[in-house]
Formats: structure tokens, sequence, C-alpha cells
């Protein structure tokens, strides 16, 4: 049967075109202006004919968008939760009264089916606004001790371009920040259309600018020395160059970045929903999709048959006019990602994977691709491991459920995942297994904003929607916020930590006198030299170097030596913390149990570990405190242990939506200098009590502290591996941590210079980082010595959605 022609009218898209002479300049501080560059040509992929002219915002450009929004942020912040939710509830209201309008406009500039940007696009635009002014609203009793974090520069693709506006616009807006953001040079009219209805509503200037232009205009906003954070989603290879770009500003970072998404059918599927899966998971949007299903692994037994199947659907989709309202794919965005498809497809039939696509043929018009099918890929091929975002998927067979898991987790990706079973232990068995940021359970690419989204591994870092979304933008009050809230909250608290320290001091000159507590007079007579060597894998271990570096007391006199570690031992240590995985997957109460035997058997040896801290330049009286609170603090991450727990989120459809913290994996942790015990046991506690296993790196000036728990670990039942010390130059071993391709994420308590090398160091695997930018932590403060930040930097969540019913 043929189908004629539905179309849809693009005649109120022109209309407003045309009304402004086809051509726009920039939206800043609540007007529009010409800017100061070139101007560009937009493009409709389905006709390749030009829609309107666009404006490159240069630097001095980004600059007068910064400065507006700078200008309008305490105004914005000061408004209060309430006032913050009206306007994004006012702006929901708005993009709903212009859906039609707003979704034709989508489908001329991008090329996808109006059936896709009118009924998912732009509700999910909508919905993204009401559920983020319902954040404004509760942000004051949800997140006590938040502030916003500023200005925040935003740059997004073309794939989705309203949907990605409103990704990230809401949550930055609820949270009280102002932003830039800068649409995709392939698709900007949406966002400019946006930029309008903020007017329209009476949004205050300043709020939210829009400025036009590709990557040169994005490159300048990431630089702005007066913007706080920058949000990214795009191709992992600029997010690379994102993360070496804000290394060491303080700038705070979330990358969202390409997937290799792997769709996994097990024998007991029912293979016709997994059939529509596929064409959900693949040819939505023209498979320009970062979390696209692009690897379907299936079971032997059934491959042929889904095989057959797929053929016959594909057979019977409708590619064309996006304007169509019968049309399942309509065009490539631009002739640069046709040829990189055409290309990445020659690849894969030389490679010998045999290729299929359907009898018919595509448009001649405009820049589009056949949906198409690989069998016969060997996993190593190149087409089963780079990012094609296009209509093209591949598929393999596994035998064994173990196999499946190894095949899905072959790629350096990590964004999303799907699995297909009738059976729900099996399911939820292998969900996870997965390092991916969303498992979709016999349902795939469904987004709502109550659940987050974002990726493991080199898919980035950060979570947009959902309550795990809101972190992004939000800094803890008096730690970072550069914003001028933030600098007022930071100025204010620096004052109560002032206080706060002084009081400590207070306590330490007391202390030295005080009568109640343990002295540690230092001793008189030469103290027993002693040489710790490195703990790896729950062993003591000579360093590779062969050398020691002496540790001297507070008077000079040697008191030890330890091992000077270098890249090998490194090298070992991130081994033996990948072969303790198995820790992730013990029972958190399992892990409580082990941390309060750890704080019992360091109890015992209390009057010691005073002693040596008493060694150091730590006051008698404070070192007995340090103990005392390092003994708490282990009391507090064994509590914790089994007590941070994730979210069941309430998406629109029939399903459960479980977010899970997941430990990152393997951390590497450099402890700060200052209070050298209370500082190690606050950094490697927290990520131990969420399930990672660690490579440590404690002070270099007190390593001692230390090493001196070498036994008592050994004593607690803490599994060999689990966490491993290192001694030796801390920045050194710093930038091999940094580097590593097999440490999943980096704390690093230290200098600023230090804390932008590592950061610059750590793009080959795109780690999760965590510096403190040379702001030394008060470790036995309990509010910034210890909690939430900690265990949040500990972990990353899981979305796993979970259908019933119908
Ligand atoms: P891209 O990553 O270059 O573009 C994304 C955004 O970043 C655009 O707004 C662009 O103007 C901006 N940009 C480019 N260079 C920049 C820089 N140095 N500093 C700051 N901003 C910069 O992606 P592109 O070139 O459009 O597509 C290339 C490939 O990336 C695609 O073939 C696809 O594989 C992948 N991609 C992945 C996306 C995802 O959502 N994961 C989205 C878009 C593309
Ligand atoms: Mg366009």
């Amino acid at each position: 049967m043929a189908y004629g022609p539905a179309p849809e009218s693009a005649g109120a898209a022109n209309e407003w075109l045309e009304q402004h002479g086809r051509r726009f300049g920039l939206f800043i501080g609540g007007s529009w202006t010409p800017g100061s560059g070139d101007t560009f040509e937009t493009l409709n992929p389905a006709t390749g004919k030009p829609i309107a002219r666009l404006t490159q915002a240069t630097e001095s450009d980004v600059n007068s968008a910064v400065g507006a929004a700078r200008d309008a942020q305490p105004g914005w912040w000061a408004l209060g939760g309430h006032g913050r939710a009206r306007y994004l509830y006012a702006i929901a209201r708005e993009v709903q009264k212009h859906s039609r309008h707003l979704a034709v406009l989508e489908s001329l500039d991008n090329g996808k089916p109006i059936r896709e940007s009118r009924d998912i696009d732009v509700p999910l635009v909508a919905r993204h606004f009401y559920h983020h002014a319902g954040w404004a609203q509760l942000m004051e009793q949800e997140l006590p001790g938040r502030v916003p974090v500023g200005v925040v520069g935003q740059i997004i693709p073309w794939n989705f371009p309203l949907l990605m506006l409103a990704w990230k616009i809401a949550p930055a807006l609820a949270m009280g920040n102002t932003v830039v953001l800068k649409p995709a040079e392939f698709t900007s009219l949406t966002a400019l259309r946006f930029a309008e209805l903020c007017a329209e509503i009476g949004l205050p200037a300043g709020v939210v600018n829009i400025i036009t232009g590709d990557g040169r205009t994005g490159a300048a906003l990431v630089a702005h020395p007066e913007v706080d954070k920058i949000a990214f989603t795009g191709s992992t290879e600029v997010g690379r160059i994102i993360r070496s770009a804000t290394a060491g500003s303080g700038k705070k970072l979330s990358l969202e970045l390409g997937g290799k998404s792997p769709f996994l059918v097990f024998s007991d599927a029912d293979l016709d929903s997994v059939v529509e899966g596929v064409v959900d998971a693949i040819w939505f949007n023209q498979g320009q999709v970062c979390c696209a299903g692009s690897r379907i692994l299936v079971q032997e037994g059934v491959s042929e048959r889904l095989v057959t199947k797929l053929k016959q659907r594909m057979e019977t989709l409708r590619i064309g006019d996006p304007l169509d309202k019968a049309v399942d794919m309509g065009a490539i965005i631009a002739p640069v990602q046709l040829e990189k498809i055409q290309e990445l497809v020659r690849r894969g039939e030389e490679e010998g994977a045999t290729l299929w696509q359907p009898s018919w043929s595509c448009p001649q018009d405009g820049w589009f691709f056949p949906p198409t099918l690989f069998t016969e890929v060997s996993p190593a091929a190149t087409i089963a491991q780079v990012e094609i975002f296009g209509p093209v998927v591949v598929l393999m067979t596994f035998r064994t459920p173990a196999e499946a898991v190894e095949l899905a987790n072959n790629t350096r990706y990590g964004l999303a995942a799907s699995v297909w079973s009738e059976s729900i232990n099996l399911a939820l068995d292998i969900a996870p297994q997965l390092k991916a940021g969303t498992v979709w359970v016999n349902c795939t690419n469904v987004f709502d904003a109550a659940s987050g989204f974002g990726g493991y591994r080199e898919s980035g870092f950060g979570r947009e929607g959902g309550r795990e979304g809101l972190r992004e933008y939000v800094a803890w009050a008096g730690q970072r916020g550069r914003g001028e809230a933030g600098k007022r909250e930071a100025r204010a608290s620096s004052k109560v930590t002032g206080q706060k320290r002084r009081s400590v001091k207070t306590t330490r000159t007391a202390g030295s006198e005080d009568r109640d507590l343990p002295r540690f007079p230092a001793s008189p007579l030469p103290p027993i030299n002693r040489t710790a060597k490195l703990y790896i894998g729950g062993k003591q271990v000579r360093p590779d170097s062969g050398y020691s570096m002496a540790v001297v007391d507070s008077s000079d006199r040697l008191i030890g030596e330890v091992g000077q570690g270098n890249r090998k031992d490194i090298r070992n240590a991130v081994e033996a913390a990948h072969k303790a995985a198995g820790w992730a997957r013990t029972t958190a109460h399992n892990r409580a149990q082990v941390l309060y035997y750890l704080a019992e058997n360091l109890a015992a040896r209390a009057e010691e570990f005073g002693e040596r801290l008493a060694s150091f330049s730590t006051a008698a009286g404070d070192a007995a405190r340090e103990v005392e609170l390092t003994i708490e603090r282990i009391y507090t991450y064994a509590a914790w242990a089994d007590k941070y727990d994730g979210l069941v989120h309430h998406t629109p459809y029939r399903n459960v939506t479980l977010a899970m913290p997941e430990p990152i994996g393997v951390l590497g942790i450099v402890c700060p200098d200052e209070s050298p015990l209370l500082g190690f046991i606050s950094s490697v506690l927290p990520a131990v009590a969420m399930g990672n296993t660690v490579v440590a790196v404690p002070s270099a000036r007190a390593p001692l502290a230390a090493t001196d728990l070498y036994q008592v670990i050994d004593t607690s039942d803490v599994p060999g591996g689990v966490v491993n010390i290192v001694t030796g130059n801390s920045d050194e071993l710093a930038r091999v941590l940094a580097a590593h391709d097999d440490v999943d994420g980096l704390w690093y308590f230290g200098t600023a210079e230090m804390s932008a090398e590592v950061e610059r160091l750590s793009t080959g695997n795109m780690k999760r980082m965590w510096v403190d930018m040379g702001q030394r932590r008060d470790w036995f403060d309990r509010q910034h010595g210890a909690g939430e930040e900690f265990l949040e930097q500990a972990t990353q969540v899981k979305n796993i959605w979970i259908p019933y019913g119908e």
C-alpha cells in the first residue's frame, strides 16, 4: 500500500522567519543586538536550501553576554524559589502554547520527522520546565546549604536542539543561576524563538542570553573567566578539549558525550517488541542520538529469527519529507555528517561485515541515508567500536549472560544500554553489571525530566534531570560558589570558619596544658627508626625504585623512612584495586561491619597514633583530638555505608525508574598534607564505604600516620586491594594517577597548580575529577571535612527503567 503525503504546514514558521527578515542577531541582556561578527546560513537538511542568516558571535559578544548574565544573577537568586518557580512555570506554558510552531521550526532546521518533534521533543521541553519549576519552589528546603554556581555557559549539539536547551536551561534557572547558551551552528532557530518567548513572559533581562556561532564562539565562552560553570553536550572529542581548557580554572563542569550503547536481546525476549525497540533505538532521529542503541547483542538461538523480522520491518520504514506526518525517518543534519556515515559504512564492508538495506531508495534532494543493518560483525571492527551517529546498527551474537555483559561493556563509552528479556530476574541481574548511566529494561530511548541522564566512562560526567541533575547547578555555601550570591555566602561563611579556626587554635594552646587529655611529650631519647613499605593488594611490598625517603619530626629529627613509590608501584596498586572490585558487590551491611571493625582496632591503638601525630608539628592536645575525631569519622562512614540510598523517580509512564548510586570504580586519592591521619581517613573512607577500591597517596610530609595503619587495616578484615597505599613524592604520583587509563576517578587535595595539572592530565579516559584548588579544608569541621559532598563524589547514579503492566 502506498501512502499519500500528509504534510504539516510550514506557513506559521515561515511567517515568523519573514518577520525577522530571515536574519537574526544575538539575544543579550533581554534584547536583540546585531553582534559584531560575520553571518552564516542555516540550511534545511531535507532540501539543502538556506532558511535564514545567523550571526557568528565574537569574543566581544561573548563578553557582553557573560556580563549581562553576571549582572542579572544576584537579582535572579534574590527573587527566591517561589519567584523563580513562577517564571519557569510561565516558560513551560509558553512552550505549550507555541508547541506546533516550535515543532515545525525544529523539523525545518534539523530534518527530524514532525512526528518526533511534535510528539517527543517539544512535549519533553515543556515537561522539563514544569518539573524544574517545582525544584525552584523546593530548593530551599530540599537542598539546604547549597547556593547557585553563578553564571553558566551552556553549549549544545544539533540533534535535539530545543530539548537540549531545556535540559540545560531549566535546572540552571531553577537553582538561581543565569545562563549564556550557545546552540549548535546547524540548528539555532528554536533557541532564538525560545529567546523571544522568554522576553514575552517578561523574564528579567540577562537571565537567559542566547548567542549563535560555531566552535569558536563555544571556545570563547569556555575560556571566559567570569563563567562559573560549563555544561556541554556534544562529541567526546570536543568534550576533551573543554576538559583541558577548563583545567585548573575552578569552573564546574558537566559533559554529556558520545556513546555506543548496547541493545541486549536474550532468547526469552518478546521478539516483536524487540523489533519495535530496535526501530526506536537506532532509527529515531535518523540514529543521530547520543544514546542510540547502535549495537544489537542477541543470544545465538534467536539471532536468525530476529534478523529476518528486522529486515521485514526495515522494508516498511518510510523516509522522506520531515514535515510529512506519515514519515518515520527524515534527513541527516548536514553533508559533513552524511559523508561521515558513508565513510564508516564503507569501512564496515571493507572489514568484512555484511550490509543490508531495504529495497526502496531515498529521496534525492537533501541529505538522506537509509536504515542499515550490519551482521557478521567482529567485536573489534571499527563499526562495532566507533560512534557512527547515523541510522546504522551492528548486530553481534552471544551465548551466555556473562558473555553478553562482557560484549556490552567492551567500549570506552557508557551512556546507556537496554536489556530485553521476559525474565525480570535476568534483566535485573544484568542491569547493575552494565557500565552505563541509563539502563532501559524492555524499552529504549525513553526520557523524562524526573530521571537523571548522563554517562559513565568516556560518555562524560554529570547528570541532567532528576534530583541528581540539580547537583550540577549548585555549590556548597561557603566553599565554591563563584557567583555573586556564592561569593557573598563564601565571605560570610569564611568568617564563620575563621572563627572556628581561631577557636580550634585556642583549644590547641589550651590543649597542651589541659590535664584531662592524654599527653604525648616529645621523647628525649632518639626515636626508633622504622622503614615503612608500600601497601598493595593487602601486602606490604618494597617500592620498585629500591629507594626510601626520610621522614622528619617537627624538630627535624629523623623519625622514620617510607618507600619512594613510582609509576610501576602505582600500576601494581591500580591492578590490585581492580582485582578487589568484588568489594562493590559485598552487601552494604558487610562494608559497614568492616568499617566499624576498623574503628575498633584503631581505638585500641589510639595512644600510639596520638604519639605519632604529636611527633609531627601537632600539639599534644590536638593529636588526641585528631585520633578521637578520626575514630568518629570512621563511624560516620560505617553509618553511611548502608544509608546512602537511591531514589525511585516518578516518570510519567508505566514505569518505575530506580536511581541507584553506584561506586565509580577505582579511585586515586591524593590525601591532604594537613591533619595527616584525619585527612587520610576522611578522604579514603567515604570512597571505600560506597564500594570503590582505592589507591591512596598519603601526606608527603607526614606519611607515617598512614603507613602505621597497615596493621590496623589488616586486622579489620578489609579485603586485600580495597585500600592500597603508595608513599612517595605526591605530585609525581598524582600525575601518574591522573594519566592512568584504568583509574576511574581522582581526588586531589593539594595545591592549585597541581589541581590544574591533574585535571589536564585526566582527559585520556575522561576520569571523574575532584580537586580542591588549593582551598584547604578544615578536616576537623564536620561540615567541610565529611558528609554528603564526599558521598556524591564517590558515586555515580545509574537510572534503571522498569516498565510494568501492558
Ligand atoms: P561538536 O561536539 O563539534 O559540537 C557540539 C557543540 O559544541 C556545537 O554547539 C559546537 O559549535 C560546539 N563546539 C565545537 N567545537 C567547540 C570548542 N572547541 N569549544 C566549545 N564548543 C565547541 O559535534 P559536531 O561537530 O556537531 O558533530 C561531530 C560528531 O560528534 C558527530 O558525528 C557525532 O558523532 C558526535 N556528536 C555527539 C553528540 C551527542 O549528543 N553525544 C551530539 C552531536 C555530535
Ligand atoms: Mg539547519
